[in-house]
C-alpha cells in the first residue's frame, strides 16, 4: 500500500472513530508556530516564535527575511511542540499545516514540512485555511460553541462577516472594499511614530486619549456589511499633517483614541447589524484585531444590548498560532478532507 492509500485508510478509521489527536503548523506570515490538538478543542501544547522583531525595523514584514526565518524555525517548534505534549510523531493521528492565504515563500515552508512530516509517519496530511483557522479559535476558547453563528474576522490581512452555517461551510456577508482592519491599524500607528505592528500599541496608547477629540468621518460604504477603511485612515493622516505643518503639538494618546473608536463603531455596528438581520443568536470574535480592548468592550455592550450570545477566544489564540490551525483540521478530517503530496501553498486562497 502507498502512503496515500494508507493515509486515505486511517483518515477514514479517524472519521469512524470521531476523535484525533492533531499536529498543526502555522506558517502563513511573521509567526512560525505549531501545536497538538485533540479533538478540535483541547490545546494540549501550543509554541509560537515571532519574527516581528526581525521586520520591525523595516517597518513591515519583509517576505524574504520571513521565509528565511521559517525555515530556521520550523524543526526546533514542531519538535518543541511535541516536547511539550510529551509525544512523539508517531504518536499523533495527522498532521496539518496552512496552506493559504498569506505569502508564498512563507506558507511552502510549513507546507513542505508537513507534508514531510505525514509521509515520513505515515500519517494523513490536512490542508487548512489560515482564515478558518482564525475563526476556529472560537471552538477551542469555547467548548460548547456549535455552529450557526455569525463571525467578525478582522486580522492584518482580512476583515470579513461571515455566517458560519456549519464546521466548514460559511456565507460571506461582508468584507472590506480596501485595507483590512488590521492594516488601517498598522498605518494610523505608523502615522503616530509607532513601530510595527502598531495596532496593540495603538490600543494601548488609546487609553489615555480623548476618543472625541477628533472628529473622524463616519464611512459609507455601498454593500449593508461592508467595510472601507482607507477613508478613516486619509483623514487621520491629514489631520496629522495639519498639525505638524502649523507647527502645533501632534496629541498622539488623542489621535490614538478618536482612531480607534471611529475603527471599533465601524466594525461592531456592521457586525452587530448582520447578525441581528441574519437572525444570530450568537456572534463570534477573531483574527488579531479581535485582541482590540475597545472592539472587545463595545461588541459587549452592543451583543448585550441586542441580546445576542459574544464569544470571543483570549488574546494569544487571536494573534496567529497554531492551535487554531488544528481545530480548524480536526473538522475537516471529520468530513474526508486530506490532501496528497502534490499539496501547494495557495496565497489567495479564499475561505468564500
Ligand atoms: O491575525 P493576525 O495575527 O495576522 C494576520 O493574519 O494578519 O493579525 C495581525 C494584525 C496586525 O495588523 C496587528 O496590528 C493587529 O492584528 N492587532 C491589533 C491588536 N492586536 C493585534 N490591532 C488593534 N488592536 C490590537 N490590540
Ligand atoms: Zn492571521
Amino acid at each position: 500500500m502507498n502512503y496515500e492509500e494508507r493515509a486515505r485508510e486511517q483518515a477514514e478509521a479517524l472519521c469512524r472513530a470521531g476523535h484525533a489527536t492533531i499536529l498543526a503548523i502555522e506558517s502563513s506570515c511573521d509567526e512560525t508556530a505549531a501545536a497538538v490538538v485533540r479533538d478540535g478543542r483541547e490545546v494540549v501544547s501550543s509554541v509560537i516564535s515571532s519574527q516581528i522583531p526581525l521586520h520591525a525595523m523595516y517597518g513591515g514584514v519583509v517576505p524574504e527575511i520571513a521565509s528565511r526565518k521559517h525555515v530556521e524555525s520550523v524543526d526546533p517548534v514542531v519538535d518543541e511542540a511535541l516536547k511539550k505534549a510529551d509525544m512523539r510523531l508517531e504518536d499523533v493521528d495527522a498532521v496539518a499545516v496552512t496552506y493559504g492565504p498569506g505569502l508564498v515563500g512563507a506558507l511552502l515552508i510549513g507546507v513542505s514540512a508537513a507534508k514531510a512530516l505525514a509521509y515520513a509517519a505515515g500519517k494523513p496530511l490536512i490542508p487548512v485555511n489560515h482564515i478558518e483557522g482564525h475563526v476556529s479559535a472560537n471552538y477551542i476558547a469555547h467548548p460548547d460553541l456549535t455552529p450557526p453563528f455569525v463571525c467578525l474576522v478582522a486580522s492584518g490581512g482580512h476583515s470579513h462577516i461571515v455566517r458560519v452555517e456549519d464546521y466548514g461551510v460559511y456565507t460571506l456577508l461582508g468584507q472590506t472594499m480596501d485595507d483590512a482592519a488590521g492594516e488601517a491599524f498598522d498605518k494610523a500607528a505608523r502615522v503616530l511614530g509607532l513601530p510595527y505592528p502598531g495596532g496593540p500599541l495603538l490600543d494601548k496608547l488609546s487609553r489615555e486619549g480623548n476618543p472625541q477629540a477628533l472628529k473622524l468621518p463616519h464611512v459609507q460604504t455601498p454593500g449593508r456589511y461592508d467595510y472601507s477603511f482607507s477613508g478613516l485612515k486619509t483623514a487621520l493622516i491629514n489631520a496629522v499633517h495639519k498639525l505638524r505643518q502649523n507647527g502645533q503639538e501632534v496629541p498622539a494618546a488623542d489621535i490614538a483614541a478618536s482612531f480607534q473608536h471611529a475603527a471599533v463603531e465601524l466594525l461592531s455596528d456592521k457586525a452587530v447589524l448582520a447578525a441581528k438581520e441574519t437572525g444570530a443568536k450568537t456572534m463570534a470574535l477573531a483574527g488579531g484585531v479581535a485582541s482590540n480592548s475597545g472592539l472587545r468592550n463595545t461588541m459587549n455592550d452592543k451583543c448585550q444590548r441586542a441580546g445576542i450570545r459574544l464569544v470571543m477566544p483570549p488574546p494569544i489564540l487571536c494573534t496567529d498560532n497554531a492551535a487554531m490551525i488544528g481545530s480548524a483540521a480536526f473538522y475537516r478530517l471529520m468530513r474526508g478532507e486530506i490532501a496528497g503530496l502534490d499539496l501547494n501553498a495557495m496565497p489567495s486562497l479564499r475561505l468564500v
